[in-house]
């Protein structure tokens, strides 16, 4: 099949608002009523807020397996700890890749009493062959995002994934992400090349975007936009924006999913419950 060009927008879904952890408020783009999953990716959530209610219960231990979970932090810190003896903590501009394999305890707990916490949560399938694969963190603090200029008024920091030469730090990841904060300032225009076959989307977290050029899309802030195949992504804005814009490889494999354990049968979905409550993470 040939798709080659612009990609143009297959869907336009809002977020849904949606509470997880010990009660953190949140929107979830992805893995809601609408949008089950978007092969690889089985989740998305954006969780903004400047009231500590909202925020301050954090995710306290809870396990993972089978995937992998991005964290990407716009304001305010987190603190990152496993049962592996592992910690961290992730500031403004930071990413943690954290590939959960077969099994991980871990917490996410804010490292703030007040101000905004703001950022992204993702969820990226693994293939069947590596969902038992040992865990493996990529903590990556914020000056080791390179970033770019692709246009006038436009700057992108590259989490994952190569835009005009200069590569994302994260490597080593089955579904082949990349992983853009695109940044435009005031009026802008932008053609950014993609993988042709990788299920890509974009998702505005301030003002409003335009996808596919003249009588394009209208994509407003808190929607994400699911793109059809091709080679590149055009995007115009009016006035200032910030979007991601996130592609992976399809697996096309079966998705059994129970919580936080993403799996391909509903065997292993069992094997996966029972190892977690025999303390085998
Ligand atoms: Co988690």
């Amino acid at each position: 099949m040939t798709t080659a060009g612009n990609r143009g927008v297959v869907k336009v879904l809002s977020g849904v608002p949606a509470t997880d952890g010990a009660g953190v408020r949140m929107t979830r783009v992805i893995a809601n009523e609408q949008l089950d999953h978007f092969d690889p990716f089985l989740l998305l959530d954006e969780f903004r807020s400047d009231d500590p209610g909202d925020y301050i219960a954090g995710f306290p231990d809870h396990p993972h397996r089978g995937f992998e979970t991005v964290t990407y932090m716009l304001a305010g810190a987190m603190k990152h700890g496993d049962n592996k003896g592992n910690t961290g903590l992730l500031g403004p501009g930071s990413v943690q890749w954290m590939t959960a394999g077969r099994g991980i305890v871990h917490s996410e707990m804010p490292q703030q009493e007040d101000g905004l916490m703001w950022g992204f949560q993702l969820w990226v399938n693994l293939p069947a062959d590596q969902k038992m694969v040992e865990p493996r963190y990529q903590d990556i603090p914020a000056t080791d995002v390179p970033e770019t200029r692709p246009g006038e008024n436009v700057s992108v920091r590259v989490i994952a994934g190569e835009l005009d030469g200069v590569k994302g730090p994260v490597s080593g990841v089955a579904t082949e992400p990349f992983y853009f904060d695109v940044r435009c300032e005031g009026s802008a225009e932008v053609r950014l090349p993609t993988p042709e076959n990788h299920n890509v989307f974009a998702y505005p977290y301030a003002g409003d975007i335009r996808i596919g050029g003249e009588g394009g899309t209208t994509v407003p802030r808190g929607n994400i936009a699911l793109l059809r195949p091709g080679t590149s992504v055009s995007v115009a804005t009016g006035k200032t924006a910030n979007f991601i814009l996130v592609g992976g490889k399809p697996l096309n494999e079966p998705v059994a999913r129970y919580g936080p354990f993403v799996m391909n049968t509903a065997d292993e979905i069992r094997q996966a419950i029972m190892d977690f409550q025999a303390g085998r993470f």
